[in-house]
């Protein structure tokens, strides 16, 4: 082994070259890097950088893909906009459009709320059943959509508001108990006749304008009908004494978002008809 000469301590050093392979290897990457600066945008200036004598970068190409996709659907969204609502589902063009991007828009924009599919949780409504708190035509939905509920972005917004009758001491916890026992009788649960009995008199006074005498609630107010067995607010699934109580005692405030601002209206028309689609729509 040849040594350089150096030598410390007794300690020498070998003169070992690198690898010819490696060594050409190493080369030809600077010499690709020379190549690459020249052809991409790469050297950063004060405003932007060098842009590279290809003239287009990958994301360009991505923008021309989009702006080629956007082209091809703009005439089908010009239609699905301009259509009367209820006819879209009498077009097999439309109905065909809509089950696509109206599922892409619910997967992008609903699906935290709303659940897959819109299986629905507590207190984030189900959209695959037929029971609905502010109305389930295609104009309804549509409606809901473009204005949310409750939503402060939008003066045009469902609204209405249970009071908090506990909270605000308009039910005292003897009152809030029987009513809670009554709204359990309403909906064929496990509860206490005497306090349903009594609770009659409290529903009476209190709930009656929104859920209606016989409890099957007013979808101008998206009260929700207590009689049935879809609870909006539940626990795992299930309504529980528990919770009823604490939602006469808080009250509750759903709150959905307005997609005006936010989607086309041939966005909007296409998840409005998605969900129309889902199982429940009138
Ligand atoms: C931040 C959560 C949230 C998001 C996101 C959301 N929603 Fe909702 N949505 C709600 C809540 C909460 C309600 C129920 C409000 C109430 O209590 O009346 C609701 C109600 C609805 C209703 C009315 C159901 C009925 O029974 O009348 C429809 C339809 C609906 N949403 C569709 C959508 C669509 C479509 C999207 C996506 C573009 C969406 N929602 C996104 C929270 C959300
Ligand atoms: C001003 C109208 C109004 C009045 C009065 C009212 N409610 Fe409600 N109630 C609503 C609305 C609206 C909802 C749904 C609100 C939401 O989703 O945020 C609701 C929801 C409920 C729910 C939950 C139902 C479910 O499916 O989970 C119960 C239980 C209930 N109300 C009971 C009562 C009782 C009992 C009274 C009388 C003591 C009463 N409400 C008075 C409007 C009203």
């Amino acid at each position: 082994m040849q040594s350089t000469g150096h030598s410390w301590d007794g300690i020498e050093e070998y003169d070992n070259p690198l690898p010819r392979w490696w060594l050409w290897t190493f080369y030809a990457t600077i010499v690709w890097s020379v190549g690459y600066v020249l052809a991409y945008p790469a050297i950063p200036l004060i405003h932007g950088s060098t842009q590279g004598f290809i003239g287009t970068t990958p994301r360009d190409e991505v923008a021309v893909d989009i702006k080629r996709f956007a082209d091809a659907n703009a005439p089908i969204q010009q239609k699905l906009a301009s259509v009367e609502l209820g006819t879209i589902k009498d077009d097999p063009e439309l109905v065909n459009y809509t089950a696509n991007a109206g599922r892409a828009v619910f997967n992008t924009w609903c699906v935290q709320c709303h659940q897959a599919g819109g299986a629905g949780a507590s207190g984030y409504p189900a959209l695959v059943d037929d029971d609905w708190l502010w109305g389930g035509t295609i104009d309804d939905i549509h409606t809901t959509i473009l204005h949310g509920i409750r939503s402060p972005d939008d003066p045009d917004s469902r609204y209405s508001e249970m009071p908090r009758f506990g909270a605000d001491g308009i039910l005292d916890a003897a009152q809030i108990d029987q009513v809670t026992n009554y709204v359990l009788a309403l909906a064929k649960l496990p509860h206490d006749t005497a306090k349903a009995e009594a609770g009659a008199t409290v529903y009476a006074d209190n709930c009656v304008a929104c859920h209606m005498e016989d409890g099957t609630g007013d979808r101008a107010q998206g009260a929700p009908n207590l009689t049935d067995a879809v609870w909006l607010y539940s626990e795992q699934g299930r309504p529980t004494e528990a919770r009823i109580r604490q939602i006469i005692h808080d009250g509750p405030f759903g709150v959905m978002p307005a997609w005006s601002q936010r989607l086309s209206e041939a966005d909007i028309r296409a998840v409005a008809s998605y969900v129309h689609s889902l199982g429940g729509g009138e």
